[in-house]
């Protein structure tokens, strides 16, 4: 299965992403996740993105581009990927579509999640995050086990820079403008597939789960 997850900030992509690998076995690329991990390490990409990540900015196009493909380069081939986060304007969508293209691997279809804004402020000011594994959670529907700690590593969470409250109202802001080129491009490359992002993380993926099958998207036997 070869995707694209879109959707705004805290429409679930990332935790949605995550089901994918862990129950459908299908490897997930984050944008997001690999920038913050090259931040983390300051590398040369890190200190470059640094600035636009922490401040809920977009990332430039071409660079974004050269990130993920170098990433895609690395996937083996037979497990499909979801991305997540990835791409998020137009011209990205464009750029994937070349990279994709060269490599003989089409995409199957863009999934964009649909959630009521309030419903996205409300989950990204509750997000807790695993400063060392990257596991998310959320304080009210979301918990860890052991109150404040990774589930997978132990490790205490955090709250990330870019969830203060008013990089998230910049965020979405930044987020409802780009979204419409690249929605509207899907839509006529007859891509697109709107699923429901309201309701529990379990539930929206039973949602997505239908829609591969529907679409046969899934290897036989999986899932
Ligand atoms: P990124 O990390 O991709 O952030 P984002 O798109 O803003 O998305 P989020 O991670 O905030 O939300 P999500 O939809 O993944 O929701 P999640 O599952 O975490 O990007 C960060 C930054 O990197 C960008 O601002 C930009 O600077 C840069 N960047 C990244 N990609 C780029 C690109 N392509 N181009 C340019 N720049 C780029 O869920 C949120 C919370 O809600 C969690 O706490 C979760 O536990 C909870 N939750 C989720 N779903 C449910 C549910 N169904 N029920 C209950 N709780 C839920």
């Amino acid at each position: 299965m070869h995707i694209v997850l879109l959707g705004p900030p805290g429409a679930g992509k990332g935790s949605l992403a995550s089901l994918c690998h862990s129950r459908l076995g299908v490897p997930h690329l984050s944008t997001g996740e690999i920038f913050r991990r090259e931040i983390a390490r300051k590398s040369p990409l890190g200190r470059r993105v640094a600035r636009y990540v922490t401040n809920g900015r977009l990332v430039p196009d071409a660079l974004v581009v050269e990130v993920m493909a170098s990433h895609l380069r690395q996937q083996p081939r037979r497990r499909g990927f979801v991305l997540d986060g990835f791409p998020r304007t137009r011209r990205q969508a464009e750029g994937l579509a070349r990279v994709l293209e060269r490599w003989g691997r089409p995409l199957d279809g863009a999934v964009y999640l649909t959630s009521p804004e309030d419903l996205l402020v409300r989950r990204l000011s509750g997000r807790r995050v695993c400063p060392r594994c990257g596991a998310n959670y959320h304080l009210r529907t979301m918990r860890p086990k052991r109150l404040g700690l990774c589930d997978q590593c132990g490790t205490p969470l955090v709250t990330r820079k870019d969830d203060q409250p008013r990089t998230i109202r910049k965020r979405l802001a930044i987020d409802r403008k780009a979204c419409k080129p690249l929605i509207d491009y899907y839509r006529k490359g007859k891509l697109l597939y709107r699923v429901n992002g309201a309701g529990y993380v379990g539930t929206v993926f039973v949602r997505m789960r239908k829609l591969f099958r529907r679409q046969g998207w899934l290897r036989r036997g999986r899932a």
